[in-house]
C-alpha cells in the first residue's frame, strides 16, 4: 500500500476557524423555501408555518449564518412585495429562474426562522433591477429601531426589535451574463461603492461583501475582482467567490480532484485582494466569503408553465458526491487564515444535504455528513499539515496529490481533527502522521487517537432516498499512536475524520 506523511505541529496554526465558515444558503429557487423550510401545512409545521423537521436538521447540521434570498432571485427582487399582511402580499413572476413568487415568506418571516433555526441571517440586497435607494430602505426596515418611516413599518408588521442583520452581499454574481442588469465591473463596482456607503450611514456596523467572480472560469476572473475592488475597498469588507463542480464525461479522477480548483481560486483571490490593498495603499486587509459552493449536476431549460415552487435542481447525492464535499471542506478550513465566510448552497431541497418531501418526510442526502462533521469537530485553529506522498493522474489538473488532507486544534480542549480524503478510486492510502508536537514528547506523548469516522463503500453511485440511508458514516478501526506516529488506512475513495486527543490544551 502506498504511504502519505504528514505532521501536525501546534506552532504552525494557520488561523483560527471562522465559525461562519459553517454557512449556507436560502434562495427563493425551487422548493427551497416553499416545501423546504416553509410549508404551512405540513403536519410537522410549526404555528409560523416553518418545518420543524428541517429546523431539526439544520441544527444537527450545525450552521451558523444563511444567506437570503439569492442568488439570482436578488436580481429582480422587490422586498417590500414580501411584508406585511400576507393576503395583501403581491405575486409576482421570478424571471430569474421562471417561477411565480407568491412573497408569501418574505425579511419578517426568514429573520425569525434564523431566529428558531440559531443562525445568523446573511442578507442580499438587489444591485440587478434596483440600486442605493431599495438597499437603505431595506437597512432601515430591518435595523433601526424606530421612529423612521420603514423602520416603524416593521414595527407595525410585528416585528418590534430590530432584526439586526449585519452580513450584507452587495448584489449576486453581477459579472455573469445570466443575471439579471448583469453589469460590467466598472459599472457594478461604481454602484456597489455607492450603495454600501449609503448603507453604512443607516447602521455604520455592517460588513459588506463585494460579488466577486461567480467562477474561476469566468472570462474575467482576475481582473473583475480588481477593478470592482479598486472601487470598493474601502467600505467592504469581503470579496464574494462561487463555485460549483460535477464529474465531466465520467472523469470522476478529476471530479474528486475539484479541491484542486478550489484551493486555486482560493489562492489567486487572496492575491488580488493583496494587489488592490497595495495599489490602493490600504492598512485594511479583504477576506473572502465563499458564499456559494458544492457539487450541482446542472441541468437548466425553462420550457415550463409558470408554477409556484417548481421541483428544479433536487440533485439526488452520491458517494462520490460527498467525497468530493468533504474535500471541499477541506479547501475552506486550509486557508482558515482568509476564508471567513463560507455558505454551501443550497440548505434544502435545491441541490442541498436536506430533501423533503411535501407533506412527507424530511431526509439527509450523502452530502450531509461531511459537512456536519467538518462543522462540529473542525474548530480552532486549522493546522499546516504539509503532507507528501503519491499523486493521482487527472485529464483536469494534472497530477495530484492522492491525499488531501487538514486538521483543526481546539486549543481549549486539546481536540485535534483530521480530515483526510484518498483521491484514488481505486486504491488505499496508509498515511502517517508525526505527532509528537501535540504531545509531551516522549514515548507515551500523551496523545490518544478516539475515533476514525469514513464515508467508503464499493458503490461510488449509492445515494440516500427517504425509505433507504445507503451512504453513512461507519465507524472503523480506532488507530494507533506508536512512538510519536499515527498510523491510519483510508480506504480508497474515501473522505475520512480521525479525532485525536491531545494535552495540547
Ligand atoms: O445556487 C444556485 C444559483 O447558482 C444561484 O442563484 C446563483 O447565484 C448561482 O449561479
Amino acid at each position: 500500500m502506498k504511504q502519505a506523511t504528514l505532521s501536525l505541529d501546534p506552532a504552525f496554526a494557520i488561523g483560527p476557524v471562522d465559525p461562519r465558515v459553517r454557512g449556507s444558503f436560502v434562495e427563493h429557487l425551487g422548493r427551497c423555501v416553499y416545501g423546504g423550510i416553509y410549508e404551512p401545512d405540513h403536519p410537522d409545521a410549526d404555528p409560523d408555518g416553518f418545518r420543524t423537521d428541517v429546523l431539526d436538521l439544520t441544527r444537527e447540521l450545525g450552521v451558523t449564518t444563511v444567506r437570503y434570498p439569492g442568488g439570482n432571485f436578488v436580481s429582480g427582487y422587490t422586498w417590500e412585495d414580501a411584508i406585511g399582511p400576507k393576503d395583501k402580499r403581491r405575486r409576482r413572476l421570478d424571471l430569474a429562474w421562471k417561477a411565480i413568487e407568491t412573497n408569501a415568506v418574505g425579511v419578517d418571516e426568514f429573520a425569525a426562522w434564523c431566529r428558531k433555526a440559531g443562525v445568523e441571517p446573511m442578507m442580499a440586497v438587489n444591485l440587478g433591477t434596483r440600486g442605493v435607494d431599495a438597499a437603505t430602505a431595506l437597512v432601515e426596515y430591518c435595523n433601526h429601531p424606530s421612529g423612521s418611516y420603514w423602520s416603524d413599518l416593521r414595527v407595525s408588521h410585528g416585528a418590534k426589535d430590530p432584526h439586526n442583520i449585519k452580513i450584507w452581499c452587495l448584489g449576486n454574481e453581477m459579472d455573469g451574463p445570466w443575471q439579471i442588469a448583469h453589469k460590467n465591473a466598472r459599472d457594478y463596482g461604481i454602484l456597489a461603492q455607492q450603495t454600501a456607503h449609503a448603507m453604512r450611514l443607516v447602521d455604520p456596523d455592517l460588513e459588506l461583501v463585494a460579488c466577486g467572480s461567480s467562477s474561476r472560469r469566468m472570462p474575467t476572473f482576475g481582473s473583475w475582482e480588481a477593478e470592482v475592488l479598486e472601487h470598493t475597498y474601502g467600505v467592504v469588507d469581503y470579496v464574494s467567490l462561487h463555485s460549483y463542480y460535477r464529474p465531466k464525461d465520467g472523469d470522476f479522477a478529476s471530479f474528486l480532484a475539484s479541491g484542486v480548483d478550489m484551493d486555486a481560486m482560493i489562492e489567486s483571490v487572496i492575491a488580488t485582494c493583496d494587489y488592490v490593498k497595495a495599489k490602493v495603499r490600504s492598512n485594511k486587509t479583504i477576506n473572502l466569503s465563499y458564499d456559494e459552493w458544492n457539487v450541482w449536476y446542472h441541468e437548466r431549460g425553462d420550457e415550463r408553465e409558470w408554477v409556484e415552487a417548481p421541483a428544479l435542481y433536487q440533485d439526488e447525492y452520491s458517494l462520490a458526491d460527498a467525497v468530493v464535499v468533504g474535500s471541499l471542506l477541506n479547501s475552506l478550513l486550509r486557508r482558515a487564515d482568509r476564508v471567513s465566510m463560507a455558505c454551501f448552497a443550497q440548505l434544502v431541497n435545491v441541490i442541498a444535504p436536506i430533501t423533503t418531501e411535501n407533506g412527507g418526510p424530511a431526509w439527509r442526502q450523502s452530502t450531509f455528513y461531511p459537512m456536519k462533521y467538518a462543522f462540529s469537530y473542525g474548530v480552532g485553529h486549522t493546522l499546516r499539515v504539509e503532507p507528501s506522498g503519491p499523486v493521482v493522474e487527472t485529464a483536469e489538473y494534472g497530477a495530484v496529490p492522492q491525499l488531501d488532507c487538514t486538521a483543526t486544534l481546539d486549543g481549549e480542549t486539546g481536540d485535534v481533527a483530521i480530515f483526510a480524503v484518498n483521491r484514488s478510486l481505486t486504491e488505499p492510502l496508509g498515511v502517517v502522521a508525526d505527532v509528537r508536537a501535540l504531545g509531551s514528547g516522549s514515548a507515551d506523548s500523551g496523545v490518544r487517537p478516539v475515533a476514525h469516522v469514513a464515508l467508503h463503500g464499493p458503490d461510488r453511485d449509492a445515494t440516500n432516498t427517504r425509505d433507504n440511508a445507503r451512504v453513512v458514516p461507519q465507524e472503523l478501526p480506532v488507530p494507533v499512536v506508536d512512538n510519536g506516529e499515527l498510523r491510519v488506512e483510508l480506504p480508497p475513495m474515501s473522505w475520512n475524520m480521525i479525532r485525536l486527543s491531545t494535552p495540547a490544551a
